[in-house]
């Protein structure tokens, strides 16, 4: 990892190093209050608990100007040479011609589930207007696939790879046309796939979409302002456009609900949500500074989208730190918004020790205003508390866990022991929190294969399989992890039949 960030300028690695502390394969939390792998199995959850593994679209599918697809702002921003290793995803995985032996391997090991998202500017090259047919083949043939091997289909409509056409139109998020053409784009998902796929999540990390993109700079489109960015960017603000971006989020997740609710949820009986990224937050030490921090950080991290999605208004800490920079809810929005979720997702990675910041830059806070966060790798009970907290402050919604998983380096190949250990740890909390009443319905590992990760390009491992990522056929190896994962699903399914 350290060679990665070799050649970066010293003060841009250590920032650099702080975000990708959240990847970095860590010591194993020995301390674990959770319960150990040997005192449950599959069977101690519901049977309609489900799991499985992810991917998203511009992660795995390669093939980016096959068969008719647009460009999204990831092809611009990786052949920019924006991502730390140089590289794109225009081939990856090659999961849009592999997609059948794919879902073989998903079989192969008795996954429950697959969370995949859909790409954009595949089914709509210009972002709207015509429909490209070769794509809408595609997604049929993969869910098809799926359904056929008894495989879940959770989509998400949504995984940050917005069409190049809607960033050169009107700087896509930042502009409140983009509602209009997100739910013309949902329209066709739900239209065209919603017969066969029950689980929609309109937005992934519907918070980091808005940090990386336009706070720290580190996602597509990679808009900053100084000192904020973690590269300089040469357009953008960090200190207003995360709040806007995050408002047109939100509308057009809410008017994508609606129409899904009105137009086709009586008939398809399948559910929409949004996924959020969050943490296990934990107070550095017991003083009323860093508690009502460690309260705020909760706040702009989570309760940014779920509040508004559940209550129809911003936190109020929120508004009160930000002022006239985080847009106003007006009445008619806010009763769009409030209860547009039949269920919240996840993607868990690390948790956070929160602290006071004691000499913010007022007037030139960014989205970090004033507390200071430092990252606790692979943290079981953090996943169950964030849990716990799901459960007490959004009325028990359902939660899915769409996202958690372990990195490895790049030359780390089959024997993936580290990624068994923490699996089991979390899952171990997973239970734990549901046996405290948390409505907990499905655990998705990252990654289902090697992919091309946002951050890291191919430097880290997240796959249950392995991909060659040097041979032209992108072979794939089941690793350790994957016939572990095969071990705890299939016990289950022996112990059902008898
Ligand atoms: C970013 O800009 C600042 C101020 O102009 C400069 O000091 C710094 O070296 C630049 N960093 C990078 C990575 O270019
Ligand atoms: C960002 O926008 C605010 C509000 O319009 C403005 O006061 C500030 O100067 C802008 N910052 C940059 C870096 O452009
Ligand atoms: C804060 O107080 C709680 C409850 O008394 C305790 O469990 C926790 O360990 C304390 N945390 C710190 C960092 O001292
Ligand atoms: C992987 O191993 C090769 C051969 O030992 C080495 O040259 C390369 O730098 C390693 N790559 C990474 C990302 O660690
Ligand atoms: C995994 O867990 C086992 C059992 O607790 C332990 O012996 C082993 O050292 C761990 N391996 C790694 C790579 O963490
Ligand atoms: C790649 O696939 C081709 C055609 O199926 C096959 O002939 C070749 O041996 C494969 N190469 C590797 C390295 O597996």
């Amino acid at each position: 990892m350290g060679g990665s960030l070799a050649g970066l300028p010293a003060p841009v690695v250590v920032v650099v190093v702080v975000v990708l502390l959240l990847l970095l394969p860590p010591p194993l939390c020995s301390s674990s209050r959770s319960l150990s792998a040997s005192e449950f199995s599959r069977a101690d959850f519901p049977p309609d608990f489900v799991f499985g593994a992810g991917t998203s679209a511009y992660q795995v599918e390669g093939a980016v100007n096959e068969d008719g697809k647009g460009p999204s702002i990831w092809d611009t921003f990786t052949h920019a040479g924006k991502v730390i290793d140089g590289s794109t995803a225009d081939v990856t995985a090659d999961g849009y011609h592999h997609y059948k032996g794919d879902v073989k391997l998903m079989s192969e090991i008795g996954l429950e589930g697959y969370r995949f998202s859909i790409s954009w500017s595949r089914l709509l090259p210009s972002g709207r207007g015509v429909v490209n047919t070769k794509g809408v083949e595609y997604y049929n043939n993969l869910i098809n696939e799926l359904v056929n091997h008894g495989i879940q289909p959770h989509v998400t409509i949504y995984h940050l790879d917005l069409p190049q056409a809607l960033e050169d139109e009107y700087q896509g998020w930042l502009s409140p046309k983009i509602v209009d053409d997100f739910v013309a784009y949902a329209d066709l998902c739900f239209r065209e796939f919603g017969d066969r796929v029950s689980y929609w999540t309109t937005i992934n990390e519907a918070n980091i979409l808005a940090i990386g993109a336009y706070d720290n700079g580190v996602l597509a489109p990679g808009r900053c302002s100084y000192p904020f960015g973690i590269f300089n960017c040469t357009a953008g603000n960090s200190t207003v456009e995360p709040y806007i971006a995050e408002h047109n989020v939100l509308l057009a997740h809410a008017a994508a609900a609606e129409l899904y609710r009105t137009k086709y949820q009586a008939i398809q009986k399948g559910s929409i949500g949004i996924n959020v990224y969050t943490f296990g937050f934990y107070s550095r030490t017991n003083t009323t500074a860093d508690l009502e921090a460690t309260r705020r950080a909760i706040d702009f991290w989570v309760g940014w989208v779920l509040d508004p999605l559940v209550f129809g208004d911003y936190p109020k800490s929120m508004k009160k730190m930000v002022g006239s920079k985080i847009p106003s809810i007006t009445d008619s929005q806010s009763k769009q918004l409030k209860g547009s979720i039949d269920f919240i997702a996840i993607n868990y990675y690390a948790s956070l020790y929160v602290s006071n910041d004691p000499a913010p830059k007022r007037g030139l806070e960014d989205f970090n205003g004033d507390f200071i966060p430092s990252v606790i790798p692979i943290d079981p009970i953090g996943l169950e508390s964030c849990l716990l907290y799901l459960k007490d402050t959004y009325g028990n919604l359902p939660v899915y866990i769409h996202e958690n998983g372990i990195p490895t380096g790049y030359n780390v190949t089959l024997d993936d022991t580290v990624r068994i250990n923490a699996t089991k740890s979390y899952i171990g909390g997973i239970l734990s929190a549901i046996r405290r009443g948390a409505n907990t319905r499905g655990y998705f590992i990252w990654s289902l294969l090697d992919v091309f990760e946002l951050l890291t390009g191919y430097q880290t491992r997240f796959g249950l399989y392995f991909v060659d990522f040097e041979d032209k056929n992108r072979t794939r190896k089941p690793k350790l992890s994957a016939l572990w994962y095969r071990d705890f699903l299939m016990k289950t399914n022996e112990l059902k039949a008898i």
